[in-house]
């Protein structure tokens, strides 16, 4: 079985401080997972933990396969045990003193199910996480990556309707964590499970997210696929977070239609995509990405003046530090080769479709 989770409203106020989650709504229909993205502090796992009725939260509603579990203006509070989720968190969260299946094993035997039945779902979920040659091996002989498959098949052994998930790769290895996200993705597209994700790794939300929720101060800035998310990002700081993280600064000329003209200082003119409501007169911030700036001039779109102030060899890329009218922008540029030299100048072309113009309400960097 799998559902749809409702979270409409939902706010958290602890004793102390701002409030950690304000105003969110949201909705996962069934099978969809949606990640929730976000810096350090922005409310992530207390919105998890109200979902997951470990927090009591101060106002709102959260409604499970069309059950109210949480509603505090109608003295509703339905313990964790009741709500039929399954939980993954960052610390592997395995009884060391176990093997695999007896960890794998444990949650159905709280729900008296037969031995035969339990045999078959324990065998299933391990070879799910592809963890059946390790059933007898005692846990504490796993590694990192292997553990947390084992808190992974002990979450979705009993197969409940949803299954929450906060950052539940940050503690594997770089190189672990890349081969588990895409693992994770494909485990959790087979049980056909509804799934909230929490992290603030942009790369592993893109991956696993069939939508993706930005969240900033408690706030719900945006939802949407991974391509809107990237393609149409709803302001500044969902930009800026998802790797926009070049600005301009300038005054809407004119509008075209979905563009605009941009003056940006010394009587530079540059056409960009207006994300926002903006009128001629407005002062705007454009964003765009390091990988959209082409150093040479010679791809189209808006050409600016710039000089190649610094660079960086990263082996398979390089990011250069270039000069435009008194901004420092970052380019990067694929391949093997550095091309351009420190101290040089260069005309660089910027696509209008790749810079996204939002109302100026100050640098999020002076915030
Ligand atoms: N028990 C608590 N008492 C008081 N404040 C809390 C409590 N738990 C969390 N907070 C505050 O609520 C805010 C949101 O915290 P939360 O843990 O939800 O953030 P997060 O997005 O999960 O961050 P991270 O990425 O670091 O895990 C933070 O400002 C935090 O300090
Ligand atoms: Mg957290």
């Amino acid at each position: 079985m799998t559902a749809t989770l409702e979270v409409n409203e939902l706010r958290k106020q602890f004793s102390v401080g701002r409030p950690a989650v304000d105003g969110v709504s949201f909705a996962v229909p069934p099978g969809e997972i949606v990640v929730l993205l976000g810096p350090s502090g922005c409310g992530k796992t207390t919105t998890l933990r109200c979902v997951a009725g470990l927090e009591h939260p101060t106002s709102g509603t959260i409604s499970i396969a069309g059950r109210v579990v949480s509603s505090p203006a109608q003295g509703i509070l339905l313990p964790p045990r009741l709500r039929d989720i399954g939980m993954v968190f960052q610390s592997y969260a395995v009884w060391p003193h176990m093997t695999v299946r007896q960890n794998v094993v444990y949650p159905l035997k709280h729900r008296k199910i037969g031995k035969t039945k339990s045999t078959r779902m324990v065998d299933e979920a391990l070879a799910l996480v592809g963890l059946s040659e390790y059933a007898e091996r005692p846990v504490v002989a796993l590694s990192g990556g292997q553990m947390q498959r084992v808190a992974l098949a002990r979450s979705i052994v009993y197969r409940p309707q949803l299954l929450l998930l906060d950052e539940p790769l940050s503690n594997l290895d770089a190189k672990l964590r890349l081969r588990l996200r895409d693992d994770l993705r494909r485990i959790l597209k087979q049980t056909g499970m509804t799934a909230l994700y929490v992290t603030h790794d942009q790369s592993e939300a893109v991956v696993l997210g069939d939508r993706i929720g930005v969240m900033r101060e408690g706030q719900l800035l945006q939802m949407g696929t991974p391509s809107e998310i990237y393609n149409r990002p709803a302001d500044l700081f969902v930009a800026n977070f998802t790797g926009a993280t070049n600005e301009l600064t300038g005054t809407l000329i004119q509008r075209n239609g979905t563009f605009g003209t941009v003056e940006i200082g010394q009587g530079q003119r540059v056409e960009a995509s207006l994300l926002h409501g903006l009128a001629p007169g407005d002062k705007v911030r454009i964003a765009f990405r390091p990988e959209n700036i082409a150093i040479g001039a010679n791809s189209g779109g808006n050409i600016v003046r710039a000089r190649v102030s610094d660079r960086r060899y990263h082996g398979t890329q390089t990011v250069y530090d270039i000069d435009v009218l008194g901004h420092r922008l970052e380019a990067l540029e694929l391949g093997t080769a550095a091309r351009h030299e420190i101290g040089t100048d260069a005309a660089v072309s910027l696509p209008r479709d790749a810079l996204w113009a939002y109302r100026d309400q100050g640098s999020l960097a002076e915030k």
